[in-house]
């Protein structure tokens, strides 16, 4: 099932997600399947539960066929996921969101992590990612902190973005996949 993609301005990417667990999410594969194919659809080398309007620690990354050799074969799920580290070199990199269409900036981060999660067969593992894969992880972690990688811009650059991002929220923007928006547009003024 693709669900559409919840746009800048909702409350819900602001939350702080919860965990789920093993008794109140029965058909976590089914879930986890509607992430992968709804990012898919969309695009994307990854997805986080709040961008499908639902306040979970679960994110899914697919970087096969984006034609960064680092990313090749990255396909994972993370349930639960806790950020233990990030360190080294931070090094910037023009990011962008599914839930933020035709905006993409430069973040600074560091260059690896170690996080610990569980996978869909809730095995609990922790492990080291670098590079590319360490930067799609930072930034489907924020989304279930409720941080976008808009909120690292300075005070000019947000500025600058305010009527785009506005706009967004308003459903004024062109995404070739389907979007859920939290304002309603702007009254026309006769
Ligand atoms: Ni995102």
């Amino acid at each position: 099932m693709i669900y559409p993609i919840v746009a800048y301005g909702d409350p819900v990417l602001r939350d702080v997600a919860q965990d789920i667990t093993k008794e109140d999410f029965e058909n976590l594969s089914e879930f986890v399947q509607n992430l992968f194919e709804t990012m898919h659809n969309a695009g994307g080398i990854g997805l986080a539960a709040p961008q499908i309007g639902k306040s979970l620690r679960v994110f899914v990354v697919d970087g096969n066929g984006s034609e960064d050799q680092e990313l090749e074969g990255f396909k994972k799920v993370f349930i639960n996921p806790t950020m233990l580290e990030e360190f080294d070199e931070p090094w910037a990199y023009e990011e962008g969101c599914l839930s933020i269409p035709n905006i993409r900036e430069s973040v600074k981060r560091n260059s690896k992590i170690r996080i610990r999660f569980y996978d869909e067969n809730w095995n609990e593992l922790e492990e080291e990612f670098g590079g590319m894969q360490a930067r799609v992880i930072q930034h489907e972690y924020d989304h279930i902190e409720g941080v976008l990688f808009t909120d690292y811009l300075s005070p000019l650059k947000k500025r600058l973005l305010k009527g785009k991002l506005n706009n967004i929220s308003r459903g004024k923007v062109s995404a070739d996949y389907k979007m859920r928006f939290p304002k309603p547009p702007k009254k026309k003024r006769r």
